[in-house]
């Protein structure tokens, strides 16, 4: 592992000014040469990567751009998760090359997990070769070296790092105004035989606890509410760390330590059941500003193929686990990750998962068909699902998660519940959006708009679900749905 040292970002510091006084010394007026535009696939620790890159270009003066046909400066990070994730990019790249030739100024970069495949960054080089710039997940604090070496040298450069890099001290601009997103560890050393992340993301890294604390203090003071705390595996946190008994170097202590600084409310994933400890879950039950949920993915009900999959529990286990959880914390929701159609699943398999799921009752799930990574050990076992033979499971598993969403939903109905305000729904702007501390969604209406200060109200009697991003509302929850709940606003609490 290479620890990104102080010397390291004052080395990048030194292209960052050189680009900043460049660019300002192009721009008289207030157009800034450079406008960037970042799409972001994937888990929101590539989101928060791209944040992180955002933070970056803000130092060196560039500004967002308002439309992606604006941007002369276009970031793609890429996800490649499924197979889908990596088809995106390839039909992006497809438009972009219109783009580019309409404006041969026009920079593009390509980072993210697919880029830790050589193949794909091969494809890249042999037909898209209008790309500017290819960097790894490992390479985010090398932007301004890597920028100035394309803006200023050559037109072209491949950089994609071997090494496992933790960096310490990068700006970072957010996304979000309602929810800091704190990554507290890099990597996965899980190896489940179907995912493709321990090859894209190296091996498992903790950040200092000092250093995760003290982000989400400042998160706090830059009046956030919520912070979610991000790791492909959170339950491992400090593993690799000095364990000392005066510094929260697991997670379970982690995670109380950043309850004791007061924030409002606190998120965490994804927690992989083989890591649960029973002071994680007294922690959970313990602090009321830790989220009442629980991302606990099963992917497979059945103890064969959870063991094909390399899970290292047993259902029976992760039963075990939903009961002691649910029991030390009521009210707790328990959301989970499911695929079918892994290499060798039988009827009676997946049959198990259904059981599984009638068991425990998720409140909600995400749902994957099988999609084969090259280079991950399922990719070279016997049996694979026809596609027919997924879609039917698939669309059976869809049908019972759905049933028990709703009900789930159906069981809050008449209560009155604290709602973060995530802004306006996307279908109707006087009605907005947020989540409660079990992470159920809300839609809501304000009754009258007279319950809004002033500059929470825009001129056509709407209410400015922008400017309501990130407070508190308390909602009567009135009818649900499968993957929301609609309700009315009672107040604005802040
Ligand atoms: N680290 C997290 C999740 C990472 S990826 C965890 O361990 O749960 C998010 C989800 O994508 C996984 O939980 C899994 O359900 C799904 N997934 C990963 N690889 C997949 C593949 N090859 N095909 C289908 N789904 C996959
Ligand atoms: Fe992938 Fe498993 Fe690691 Fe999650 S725990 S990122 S599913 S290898
Ligand atoms: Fe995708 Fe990489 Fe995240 S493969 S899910 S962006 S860690």
């Amino acid at each position: 592992m290479q620890i990104i040292d102080r010397l390291e970002i004052e080395r990048q510091n030194h292209f960052v000014e050189q680009i900043r006084l460049d660019h300002r010394s192009q721009n008289a007026g207030d157009n800034p040469v450079i406008r960037y535009s970042i799409r972001t696939y994937g888990c929101q620790l590539n989101e928060n990567d791209s944040e992180k890159l955002a933070g970056q270009l803000h130092q060196m003066g560039f500004l967002p751009a308002e439309t992606l046909s604006d941007a002369n400066l276009i970031i793609l990070n890429t996800c490649s998760v499924r197979e889908n994730a990596d088809n995106r990019l390839f039909g992006n790249l497809g438009r972009l090359k219109q783009q580019k030739k309409d404006n041969p100024d026009l920079l593009i970069a390509i980072c993210g997990c697919m880029m830790k495949q050589s193949a794909h960054v091969e494809r890249i080089k042999h037909s898209y070769p209008f790309v500017n710039l290819v960097f790894g997940p490992q390479d985010i604090h090398k932007l301004p070296e890597m920028l100035y070496t394309c803006l200023y040298h050559q037109k072209k450069l491949y950089s994609v790092g071997d090494q496992d890099t933790l960096a310490e001290g990068l700006p970072i601009l957010r996304s979000r105004k309602f929810r800091a997103l704190v990554s507290i560890m890099y990597g996965c050393n899980n190896y489940c035989t179907y995912c493709i992340v321990p090859y894209t993301r190296g091996r498992e890294r903790s950040r200092q606890p000092e250093e995760v604390l003290a982000e989400v203090r400042a998160a706090v003071a830059d009046g956030y509410q919520e912070v979610m705390l991000l790791g492909q595996n959170v339950n491992s946190y400090g593993k690799d760390l000095e364990n000392r008994s005066d510094r929260p170097a697991d997670f379970a202590r982690l995670l109380a330590a950043v309850a004791e600084t007061g924030i409002y409310r606190i998120r965490f994933m994804t927690s992989h059941p083989k890591d649960i400890s029973n002071r994680l879950l007294e922690t959970i039950a313990r602090y009321k500003n830790i989220e009442s949920h629980l991302h606990l993915p099963i992917q497979s009900g059945s103890n064969r193929i959870l063991e094909r999959m390399n899970r290292h529990y047993s259902r029976e286990q992760f039963i075990d686990i939903v009961q002691r959880a649910r029991a030390l914390r009521p009210g707790l929701t328990i959301s989970t990750d499911i695929i079918v159609g892994f290499p060798g699943e039988q009827e009676d398999d997946f049959a198990q998962t259904l059981d599984l799921m009638n068991i425990v009752r998720f409140d909600s799930a995400f749902t994957f068909q099988y999609s084969q990574r090259s280079g991950t050990p399922a990719a070279k076992m016997p049996g694979r699902i026809p596609e027919a033979v997924m879609s039917e499971r698939f669309r059976r598993l869809l049908e019972l998660q759905n049933r028990h969403s709703l009900e789930s939903n159906q069981a809050m109905i008449g209560r009155k519940v604290e709602v973060l305000i995530e802004g306006p729904s996307q279908t109707d702007a006087a009605i907005l959006s947020g989540r409660t501390a079990c992470n159920k969604l809300i839609n809501f209406r304000i009754p009258d708009l007279n319950m809004l200060p002033e500059p929470y109200r825009l001129n056509n009697d709407q209410p400015n679900g922008r400017a309501l991003e990130g407070h508190l509302a308390k909602v009567h929850l009135c009818r649900a749905k499968t993957f929301s709940i609609e309700g009315e606003m009672e107040m604005l609490l802040l």
